[in-house]
């Protein structure tokens, strides 16, 4: 699969934000990494649907809705209303992933599961044939710019695996940088989340370039 980079608008200026979003678009950005924070299933808060519809006519490029809330069911149409295309919604949120898969797509958007750091990837063994993405969390969600979790690694190496040759993405957010990125997608990801590499550098279109590029002379 081709590697697509995901910057997070967790680390954009807030007061800017559509802006932000044409900028990481125009930079190059395959998806707009969007991170929602309920202050309950992590210790932050974001922003909900309402904000998400006001940065929809910003960019055309995939918006890749990362939910950190939990229960997480009640809210999938408002997000896909709002002009999500792909819903993720972690594994620990709810106790029906199945019933949300199923449900993100009568809602017609593609369904993405997250998996917290201790989270085994076996959670998603019988509901494998109903992701179109798998997120490995290498941070602990709620905050950007924290230190990448090697373990993670690992995690994302036997998902690739179980994968197998299933059209899903699989992708890893958290302390990612234009350094780690060649090991992140030798290690199976095809899609990058980068919230504070990509927004703290001076020159978003090169630092997008570099985390796409580390992949290029990697074997997968
Ligand atoms: C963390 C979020 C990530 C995060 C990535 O809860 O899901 O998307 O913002 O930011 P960096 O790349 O700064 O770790
Ligand atoms: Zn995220």
């Amino acid at each position: 699969m081709t590697i697509k980079i995901a910057p997070s608008i967790l680390s954009a200026d807030f007061a800017r934000l559509g802006e932000e979003v044409r900028a990481v678009d125009q930079a190059g950005a395959d998806y707009i990494h969007i991170d929602v924070m309920d202050g309950h299933f992590v210790p932050n808060l974001t922003f909900g649907p309402p904000i998400i519809k006001c940065i929809r006519p910003w960019s055309q490029k995939v918006f890749d809705v990362h939910l950190m809330i939990s229960p997480a069911q009640p809210s999938l149409k408002a997000y896909a209303e709002a002009g999500a295309d792909i819903i993720t919604v972690h594994a620990e949120a709810d106790p029906h992933l199945d019933r949300s898969l199923q449900f993100i797509h009568s809602l017609g958007r593609k369904a993405g599961v997250s998996l917290n750091p201790h989270t085994p990837e076996t959670v998603v063994e019988y509901v494998l044939d109903k992701c179109d993405l798998i997120l490995v969390m290498s941070v602990n969600p709620g905050f950007g710019g924290q230190s990448f979790l090697e373990s993670q690694l690992d995690k994302t190496r036997r998902l690739k695996t179980m994968i197998g040759d299933r059209p899903i993405e699989l992708e890893v957010d958290g302390g990612i940088s234009t350094d780690l990125a060649g090991r992140v997608i030798a290690a199976g990801a095809n899609v990058l989340v980068a919230g504070s590499a990509v927004f703290q550098s001076s020159d978003y279109a090169a630092t997008i370039a570099a985390l796409r590029g580390q992949g290029g002379n990697l074997k997968q």
